[in-house]
């Protein structure tokens, strides 16, 4: 057994920023809690279930957009950047949220979405309205199509949700317009960013939210913000790239350069306002995959940039030792080397859930694993392993240095619902693929909070409950079994996933030192990945068989078992199969 890296310190950082090493859980505001009773998810919900927030014990939550939005991509199809959406509430229940949660020492972080707005936002309005060449177009990518009569598309760009990336229009006077482009939906027109009205719009954004209390923004989709002057056509996508990937190798148009000014000048716009208001501790955290790309991440999470990126390498990795560490410790190394921030995440409302992926019976497989989170694969799945396997992922996730971002359920290990009926489906993709892909509704189906069914397992407990009304059935149905799940249904249970979510964060603040670095150690067995973390160490079976770990790593036999992914599991001599644990010297 050899230690392969030395533990570095990461960068001595004084007094770390409150984010560094937070926990930080995202809400789909659809989704998680209907205090209205209209079978929707409300910020009145969020209020009232806070409680489970903090007893989780959260540094922060990140609201999914909740502006008003026409919904066609639920929020990420923005109408107004300085409004509340009404079915959510209203700016006074907002502040009510912001204010409620600071009292538990809980900070509420906002979602922003700069690539593109809805198609009802009153600036796109403006725009079809105005004509060819006007100020309000040169917000847009707005261009005259191709062929003798306009009729082709700009150029042959392809969307993320399926189909071309220009839609055309009719011009008020009713004649064949121009197009526009939309890298999503065409329900999603494009900013084009070198328009100075759009950079002030967003600078007003950010400042009316920090006004209000928020403590920072996910900021989604960055690497498509910009695009190459002239807009080129791409050059073909490699041979075999799924339907809904070929936009990811559009050079054109993804990791294209010019957005960077922007997000510096965001951050100095954030600097500032922390000089101004002292006290304030503001974060950015930038969406953009970089799968194998530490040095792409890098771009985006510097200190002229974002505080965060996500890391969503652990999300594509499959359940193997090599391919975890392979994930694992070339964006520790990077990250670390130039001082950067790191996050973690497991799972989020884009991606099948990690109960789900785990159980796949290709779960190990590096071909099923196609490094885009969209593109599902059809293999069986076994779910009982896979919840296994995900107590087991999340306790590896929880023992990295830096951040951690969870999703709405999997505490619950609620798995993905992969049998919704077509005619439920709502998200964009499943219709722009004609059905061919399923989209992401079955990671967002309402969460469940008790064992009562007449209230959407305790989703919807609003007024009309109370007037003895049935409440509205849920936005998306909830499978019959969605109770065992529940919170109220795990929240007493020790061995629950609940219970492991619970303990995992109360571990991370007292057994590790968040300053503590990273290093692997090399063992002698296929199925095990071990890495410490100061005093402690992690070891991770990802075998079906358990492991005499007093045999391979004598010294750790007399360790203490500070936590382990698999109930009752004390005895640090032995590691079950698909089990993680963290160990300590007694
Ligand atoms: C968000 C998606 C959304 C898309 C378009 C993504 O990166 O996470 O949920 O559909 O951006 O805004």
């Amino acid at each position: 057994m050899t230690s392969t890296s030395e533990q570095p310190t990461q960068q001595p950082t004084g007094v770390a920023p409150w984010w560094r090493d937070a926990v930080v859980y995202q809400v789909y505001v659809r989704s998680f809690a209907d205090a209205d009773g209209d079978g929707i998810g409300d910020l009145a919900g969020i209020v009232d279930r806070l409680d489970h927030l903090e007893t989780l014990g959260v540094d922060a939550v990140w609201l999914t957009p909740c502006y008003p939005s026409p919904q066609l991509d639920h929020g990420y199809d923005v109408a107004d950047y300085f409004g509340i959406e009404p079915m959510y509430g209203d700016l006074s229940t907002f502040d009510r949220l912001v204010e409620a949660a600071r009292a538990r020492s809980i900070r509420v972080l906002m979602d922003v979405v700069p690539n593109h707005c809805s198609s009802q936002h009153s600036w796109f309005q403006a725009a079809l309205a105005a004509g060819p060449g006007s100020p309000e177009r040169a917000r847009f990518y707005f261009r005259d199509g191709r062929g003798p009569n306009g009729d082709e598309p700009p150029n042959n760009w392809r969307s993320v949700f399926g189909g071309p990336t220009w839609t055309r229009i009719t011009e008020a006077d009713g004649s064949p317009g121009q197009w526009y482009l939309h890298t999503f939906s065409p329900w999603q027109p494009d900013f084009d960013w070198s328009c100075p009205d759009v950079v002030a719009m967003f600078d007003a954004m950010l400042t009316f939210w920090f006004d209000r209390g928020v403590e920072g923004f996910r900021v989604d989709a960055v690497a498509v913000v910009g695009k190459a002057p002239g807009l080129p056509d791409a050059p073909p996508a490699p041979e075999g790239t799924a339907e809904n990937d070929v936009w990811s190798h559009n050079p054109y148009s993804v990791f294209w350069p010019t957005a960077h000014e922007h997000w510096r000048g965001w951050r100095t716009l954030l600097e500032q306002y922390e000089r101004t208001h002292p006290g304030r501790e503001l974060v950015t955290v930038s969406e953009a995959y970089t799968p194998d790309r530490p040095d792409l991440l890098l771009q985006y999470v510097n200190p002229q940039e974002f505080h965060q990126s996500f890391c969503f390498d652990l999300m594509l990795a499959p359940w193997r030792v090599d391919t975890l560490r392979a994930t694992i410790e070339p964006v520790y190394e990077a990250l670390t080397a130039s001082g950067a921030p790191l996050t973690w995440t497991i799972n989020n409302h884009d991606t099948q859930r990690s109960v789900t992926r785990y159980g796949r019976a290709d779960a190990a497989e590096l071909s099923s694993w196609t490094k885009n989170n969209l593109v599902y694969t059809g293999a069986p799945v076994d779910l009982a392993l896979g919840t296994v396997r995900a107590r087991a992922a999340i306790t590896l996730t929880a023992s990295l240095p830096g951040s951690l971002y969870l999703f709405q359920g999997e505490e619950l290990g609620l798995p993905e619902v992969l049998d919704l009926p077509d005619a439920v489906r709502q998200d964009p993709i499943f219709e722009r693929t004609d059905g061919r892909e399923p989209g992401r509704d079955g990671c967002r189906v309402p969460l469940p909070w008790t064992a009562d069914q007449a209230t959407s397992f305790g989703f919807s407990f609003g007024s009309a409950s109370h007037l003895g009304r049935a409440v509205g059935s849920p936005w998306l149905p909830q499978p019959d079994d969605w109770g065992t799940y529940s919170v109220a249904a795990q929240q007493h249970d020790p061995a629950s996933m609940l219970s492991l979510y619970h303990h995992l964060l109360s571990a991370r603040r007292s057994r590790l030192d968040p300053d503590a670095g990273l290093g692997f150690v090399d063992v002698e067995h296929p199925d095990l990945l071990m890495l410490r973390r100061g005093d402690v160490t992690v070891v991770l079976n990802v075998g079906d068989a358990e492991i005499d770990l007093a045999s391979l790593v004598p010294t750790l036999a007399d360790a203490e078992v500070v936590i382990s992914s698999a109930p009752g599991h004390d005895d640090a001599g032995r590691l079950p199969a698909n089990t993680c644990c963290w160990l300590a010297p007694r």
